[in-house]
């Protein structure tokens, strides 16, 4: 969507997987989905250095509203979970430098129950979170049918627009659609969306992630093409920081994102999160993959039999990521290739390992070896082919 907005994958903060729908405020006051949650999730954003890596947008998801809409028809916060209101929730981000998302859901109900926005409520709703400071609305679509959809998704788009606040447009429109052509239209919501979930929603578990990957690579053919600056396919939230994932998997998770050009929502707990999940999460590296200005979504280039497969991202300056990943369940492998083999053309590359920060330098013909543990990667960046001077440093350098 070409609304100036979201020229590299929006980051951040969402509510949904880590905290669902959790509105028992009495007895767990500290966990609901309630301004305080957000206030919390705020300050640490700004005040733990995340904000600094792209970290700027806090994501409300189902859940915060009244099962009723106010007299004037509107969509009305719970007042009791948001004694302040979402407009000074939104002041309260912007102080900070920070951004606000919302949530709505294009059929009669949200996916929980609460009071949707179907076709006829696009208009208010849209005023609403505009004259509330909202700059971001994801947009469900449980109870909802095909004709709504079709109508409603387009619809939102030009009632947002037509508001003149600038707000990221997320749509689940694909998501409950199939994913795939030719009920999914990818170059209509390239053009009305500024994100999309086209599959299933994640949970917290390694299986989970894997399904996402293996949907994602499986049509990359038909993905690939749709992401680019303002428009992002979402595989769903990170669920680093959580309980599901191994240090490995967390790392794969983190990488394959970055691949994928994916959105960086993170749900967790970031008042309490390990340094582990924390230093992943923070990697200034993968960051600065998965946020390339080309916004090219990457691609699945190679499955081994040995259950290693690689995954590459063209990125601006000649550069590139690589990603190499284990399904194995035995031990660390020691994938040998080069990179000629992976289609490097002719030339001498500088790599740099994004979790150990070590840098070699490599021609496409030498012959190298990876230690892969299982379910995790081995991630690297790799800049544009060297000089042909540094050949003479490389005689003298460390091979393989
Ligand atoms: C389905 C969405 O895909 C989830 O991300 C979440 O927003 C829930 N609905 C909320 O009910």
């Amino acid at each position: 969507l070409d609304n100036g907005l979201m020229k590299t994958p929006p980051m951040g903060w969402l509510a949904w997987e880590r905290y669902r729908c959790n509105v028992d405020c009495e007895n767990d006051p500290k966990n609901c989905i309630s301004e305080n949650l957000f206030i919390d999730m705020a300050d640490r954003l700004y005040e733990d250095g995340w904000k600094e890596l792209g970290y700027n947008y806090v994501n409300i998801d189902d859940c915060w509203t009244l099962r009723e809409r106010d007299q004037q028809g509107r969509l009305q916060a719970d007042p009791k979970r948001f004694p302040g209101g979402i407009k000074r929730l939104a002041d309260y981000m912007h102080n900070r430098g920070l951004k606000l998302g919302i949530y709505g859901d294009m059929g009669t109900y949200t996916c929980m129950g609460y009071p949707g926005t179907p076709v006829e409520k696009i208009q208010v709703d849209a005023l609403t979170f505009a004259e509330w400071e909202v700059d971001m609305l994801k947009y469900d679509g449980c109870y909802s049918n095909d004709t709504d959809q079709a109508l409603g998704y387009p619809l939102m788009a030009k009632a947002l627009n037509n508001t003149g606040r600038p707000i990221g447009y997320s749509c689940s429109w694909p998501a409950y659609q199939g994913g795939l052509p030719p009920k999914v239209n990818y170059t209509q919501l390239g053009e009305i969306c500024n994100l999309w979930r086209n599959y299933g929603d994640i949970q917290d578990s390694w299986s989970s992630v894997l399904m996402i990957i293996d949907w994602v690579f499986t049509n990359q053919d038909v993905l690939t093409p749709a992401a680019g600056p303002g428009k992002w396919n979402d595989p769903d939230m990170l669920i680093i920081g959580d309980f599901g994932l191994s240090l490995d998997q967390s790392r794969s998770q983190m990488a394959l994102w970055a691949i994928m050009a994916a959105p960086l929502f993170m749900s967790t707990d970031l008042r309490t999160i390990s340094g582990e999940a924390r230093t992943i999460l923070q990697n200034k590296m993968i960051i600065s993959i998965d946020q390339d200005v080309l916004g090219i979504q990457g691609r699945r280039i190679l499955k081994e039999k040995s259950n290693i497969e690689v995954y590459w991202r063209p990125l601006s300056n000649n550069a590139s990521a690589l990603v190499f990943f284990s399904r194995r369940t035995d031990m660390p492998y020691r994938y040998k290739t080069s990179l000629s083999k992976l289609n490097y053309t002719t030339g001498t590359y500088k790599v740099h390992d994004v979790f150990t920060d070590k840098t070699d330098v490599l021609m496409d013909s030498t012959v190298f070896e990876v230690a892969v543990n299982p379910t995790g990667v081995v991630m690297w960046y790799l800049s544009a082919p060297a000089k042909p001077q540094s050949l003479h440093f490389l005689r003298g350098g460390k091979r393989h």
